[in-house]
């Protein structure tokens, strides 16, 4: 009987091992052969950083589990400039960031986030879809970054906790938060405000203490930074629409096969499709978001929407000198 037992556990012992073997091999066998990682600023359940779930699981599938990407949602990889110098040298592999920073490394992507360029959603999307847009996505030679595709963010509007604002005159003395970037410091100048540059994420306690009167931004981060809570006043001029991009390291980028490159450029496309599905959901629920909880929400004229277009026209002259002919051309998509 006990010699029996004896056998009995042997057996049992080396199935086990046996087993827990294999359970290893397996492992092994579908361990990535890269793990990489993608900065997005937002929030996790905003538009883009669902976007890029999109996109790493696409990845993930196309690759048979080869390459993985970590996305990092709410900043946790560093604010955009951060994230944007990171990505020059491979710290970052991936990020989805706004024109606006990535310009000051870019000059030439100003062109794209000049103040009322386009007429709408239709024709900015014509403009990146068409021949322009590529042009811009192959543009990056030279630079840390490869373009792998564009994602909507809208059109920003301005928005107070002191007062409403109504017309031209009403921005003059008040200080208005922007992002890092020349171009938009002198489009708040030329519209008769003073700019306070600082990272998305300081603006919450900015406005809050008073640092600042207000800020610029699109309705689903108008919302989904809470900034309505304490700026309460959102004015609809929609100075300008600001594309996004998905970038990876151009030192990344090298390190994958031809084919490889290929499938992350097609995933990416793919997810942006879908970034810009949810965008348009967003858009609306944040505005009703915003309105349910009592802004005040003032549409301006289109008189006065002339005036503030008028401000800014010199900028042209002063900013895209080198591209009047690009600018040309984008104008004449959206007519
Ligand atoms: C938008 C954009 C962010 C950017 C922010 C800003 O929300 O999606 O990437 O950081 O504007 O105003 O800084």
């Amino acid at each position: 009987m006990r010699i029996k037992a004896v056998l009995l556990f042997g057996l049992a012992m080396v199935i086990l091992t046996a087993c827990g073997g294999r359970k290893e091999d397996q492992k092994m066998a579908s361990a990535p052969e890269f793990v990489f990682t993608y900065a997005e600023n937002q929030a996790e359940d905003y538009p883009t950083t669902q976007g890029a779930r999109r996109f790493a699981d696409l990845v993930e599938e196309k690759t048979g589990g080869r390459i993985k990407i970590l996305v990092k949602a709410d900043g946790d990889l560093g604010d955009e400039k951060t994230v944007i110098e990171q990505i020059q040298f491979g710290g970052v592999d991936f990020a989805r960031v706004s024109l606006t920073p990535l310009a000051e490394f870019v000059p030439r992507l100003n062109v794209l986030q000049m103040p009322y360029l386009y007429t709408g959603r239709e024709h900015m999307w014509k403009v990146l879809d068409g021949e322009i847009g590529d042009d811009f996505l192959n543009s990056f030679d030279g630079s840390g970054f490869v373009a792998l595709s564009w994602y909507d963010a809208g059109a920003r509007n301005f928005y107070s906790s002191t007062k409403p604002i109504t017309k031209l005159e009403d921005m003059k003395g008040m200080k208005i938060r922007v992002q890092e970037s020349e171009l938009m410091v002198g489009m708040i100048e030329a519209l008769g405000a003073s700019a306070v540059p600082m990272a998305y994420d300081k603006v919450y306690s900015a406005l809050q203490t008073g640092l600042i009167d207000g800020a610029e931004n699109n309705w689903p981060s108008y919302e989904s930074t809470a900034h309505y809570e304490v700026a309460g006043y959102y004015t609809i001029d929609e100075h300008n629409r600001v594309p996004e991009l998905q970038l990876i390291s151009r030192v990344t980028w090298e390190k994958l096969t031809k084919e490889d490159q290929d499938i992350i450029r097609e995933c990416a496309r793919e997810s942006s499709l879908y970034e810009r599905e949810l965008w348009e959901e967003r858009e609306q629920s944040s505005e009703k978001k915003v309105r349910d909880a009592g802004c005040q929400v003032v549409e301006l004229s289109p008189e006065e929407k002339a005036r503030f277009q008028e401000a800014v026209t010199s900028m042209y002259g002063e900013y895209c000198a080198e591209y009047m002919d690009m600018i040309d051309a984008i104008a004449a998509a959206g007519k």
